[in-house]
C-alpha cells in the first residue's frame, strides 16, 4: 500500500514528533481502537455495494462492452491460505507484502521449474531496524502454475537486493526500501524496476526510484537510475510500453510515447502521467494538459477516497485495450470506510490512447474478507498482520483467454493471489 501504517502518515506531525525523538516507528505503535466485529466484512449485501456507489455519475464511454470478474479467490493450490507468509513457512521474514510480478524467460530458467518471479517488499523489525519501517525488496522465484509455494523457494536473506543502489542500509544509516512494481519490455528485453526510498515513514521525502536489468534472478545484474520521474514526492508507478503500437495504428500518425502511471504522494488522490519518448529512462509532463493526470477519487463512488497505482497495465488480446488494477487508500479507520483501509478496482484504458479510461469498476474487485486480510485480533496485539483490511494488488500476470493472475498484499503482511476475467459484450449487450 502507499501508506506505511494507518495512523502514522495520516498524522503528519505525530511522524515528526517520531522522527525527531528518532523513535523507531513500528506499526504496532498505533493501536487500532476498532471493535473486531467492524473488520470482518463478507459479502456484497454487508457492504451495500451498490447503495455505496448510488451518487456515481462517472460513464466512460465503452462501459456496457466491459466487466471483471473474480474467478477463484486463491488462484495456486493455497485453499484458503496465503501464497507467502511467514505464518506458514513460506518466509524467513515478518511482514511480505507489494508483490510485483515478471516473467522469467526460457533462457533465465533454472534447473527447477522457476517460471515466474515476484519482487517481494519485507518488513522485519526485529532482524532488521535497519530497513525501519520501510522495508528491502527480495527477488523471489515461483512458480504460478496452479502450485503452492515450493519449499526451496521460501523468502530468505539471500534473495534480498538493493536494485543496484550503491549505498546499502546500515545501522548508521537506515534507509529502506518500498512499493516494487515492475515491467517486462520485450522489445529491448530489459525489465524496469520502480521502488520508492521511504525512510522515516516517507517524512520528509518519498521518492521512486528506476532501476533496470536483463534478469531479475541476478542480484548483480542490476543498473539503478536513480528518482527519473518528474516531480517532487512520488509513492510509486507503473510503466506501460508501447512498443508494440506502431505509428500508423496512431491518430496522429506519431510513434507513441511510453507511459508511466504515478501516484502522487500519502494522500493518494490522483495517479499522474508521465511519458518517455524511447528509452524508457527518461520521463516527462505531457506538454497537452488533458494528457497529465490517469485517474482521480470519483466523488460519490466507491472509489471516492484516494486512489493509488497498481501493477504494469495489460493488453486485452481480444480487443486491444488495457487492463488497468489500481487501488483504493481510505485512510480508514480514521476516516470510516466501509470498504476498511485498501480495496482493489479495475479501469480499462484505450488501446490507442492509454491515457483514457473507456470503462471503470462500479464496486471493488477484491476487498479484505479473509482473516489475513481483515486481522480480527490485530488490536489485541497479533502481530502476524501489519495494517488491518487492507488488499493492495501490484503483480498482474496475464495467462490466456482474458484471465490475469492479481497479485496483491493482504494486512500489510502476507501475499494473496486470485485469479480473475475480464468479460466482454458486444455492443448488443451480450457476452463474448
Ligand atoms: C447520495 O446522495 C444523497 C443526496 O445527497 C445522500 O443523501 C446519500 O447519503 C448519498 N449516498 C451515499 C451512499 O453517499
Ligand atoms: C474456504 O473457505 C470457504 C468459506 O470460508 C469454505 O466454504 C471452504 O470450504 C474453504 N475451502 C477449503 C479448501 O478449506
Ligand atoms: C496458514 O495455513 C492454514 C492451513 O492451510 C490456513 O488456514 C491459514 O489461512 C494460513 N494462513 C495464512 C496467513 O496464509
Ligand atoms: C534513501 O534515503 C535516505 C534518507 O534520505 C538516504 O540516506 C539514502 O541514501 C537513500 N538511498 C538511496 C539509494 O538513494
Ligand atoms: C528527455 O526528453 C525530453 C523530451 O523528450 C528532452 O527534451 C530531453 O532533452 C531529454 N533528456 C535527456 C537527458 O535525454
Ligand atoms: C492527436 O492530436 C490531437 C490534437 O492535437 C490530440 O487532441 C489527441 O489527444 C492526439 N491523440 C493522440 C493519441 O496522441
Amino acid at each position: 500500500m502507499v501508506r506505511l501504517s494507518s495512523a502514522a502518515l495520516s498524522i503528519h506531525a505525530i511522524v515528526l514528533v517520531l522522527f525527531l525523538l528518532h523513535l523507531h516507528v513500528g506499526v504496532a505503535a498505533f493501536p487500532l481502537s476498532k471493535d473486531s466485529s467492524s473488520y470482518v466484512l463478507q459479502t456484497d449485501e454487508d457492504l451495500n455495494l451498490n447503495q455505496n456507489n448510488q451518487n456515481c455519475t462517472d460513464h466512460p464511454p465503452r462501459q456496457h462492452l466491459y466487466d471483471v470478474v473474480v474467478t477463484e479467490l486463491d488462484a495456486v493450490g493455497n485453499h484458503n491460505a496465503s501464497l507467502i507468509s511467514r505464518i506458514n513457512g513460506s518466509s524467513d521474514f515478518e511482514f511480505n507484502f507489494n508483490p510485483a510480478w515478471f516473467p522469467v524467460q526460457q533462457q533465465q530458467h533454472d534447473s527447477h521449474d522457476t517460471v515466474d518471479g515476484l519482487i517481494v517488499r519485507l518488513v522485519d523489525s526485529q532482524k532488521h531496524p535497519e530497513w525501519v519501517n520501510a522495508g528491502a525488496l527480495a527477488v523471489v522465484p515461483v512458480n504460478l502454475n496452479n502450485k503452492p509455494m515450493a519449499v526451496r523457494n521460501k523468502v530468505t536473506e539471500s534473495m534480498v537486493t538493493w536494485a543496484g543502489a550503491e549505498q546499502q542500509p546500515t545501522p548508521t544509516q537506515p534507509w529502506g526500501a518500498a512499493d516494487p512494481r515492475i515491467t517486462y519490455r520485450p522489445k529491448t528485453q530489459q525489465y524496469y524496476l520502480t521502488w520508492d526510498n521511504c525512510t522515516k515513514n516517507c517524512w520528509p521525502h518519498r521518492v521512486t526510484y528506476l532501476s533496470t536489468t536483463d534478469n531479475p534472478l541476478d542480484p548483480q545484474g542490476w543498473t539503478f537510475h536513480g528518482p527519473v520521474f518528474p516531480f517532487a514526492y512520488t509513492s510509486g508507478a507503473a510503466l506501460l510500453f508501447r512498443d508494440d503500437t506502431d505509428k500508423t495504428h496512431n491518430d496522429n500518425n506519431t510513434h507513441p510515447t511510453h507511459l508511466a502511471f504515478i501516484c502522487n504522494s500519502n494522500t493518494a488522490d490522483t495517479i499522474y502521467i508521465a511519458e518517455s519518448k524511447n528509452d524508457g529512462l527518461n520521463w516527462t509532463i505531457p506538454k497537452d494538459p488533458s494528457r497529465r493526470i490517469l485517474m482521480k477519487g470519483r466523488p460519490g463512488c466507491w472509489d471516492a477516497k484516494g486512489v493509488a497505482a497498481g501493477p504494469q497495465p495489460e493488453r486485452i488480446p481480444t480487443t486491444g485495450d488495457y487492463l488497468l488494477i489500481y487501488n483504493i487508500d481510505t485512510g480508514w479507520p480514521y476516516h470510516p470506510n466501509p470498504l476498511g483501509r485498501c480495496a482493489i478496482g479495475w479501469a480499462i484504458l484505450d488501446g490507442k490512447d492509454p491515457t483514457k479510461i473507456v470503462a471503470r469498476a462500479i464496486k471493488p474487485l477484491l476487498i479484505a474478507s479473509r482473516p489475513w486480510e481483515t486481522c480480527p485480533n490485530h488490536h489485541r496485539g497479533d502481530s502476524d498482520c501489519q495494517v488491518p483490511m487492507v488488499v493492495f494488488a501490484s503483480g498482474l500476470k496475464p495467462i490466456g483467454n482474458n484471465q490475469y493472475l492479481v497479485i496483491y498484499g493482504a494486512g500489510d503482511a502476507v501475499v494473496g493471489v486470485s485469479k480473475i476475467q475480464v468479460v466482454t459484450r458486444n455492443r448488443e449487450g451480450t457476452n463474448q
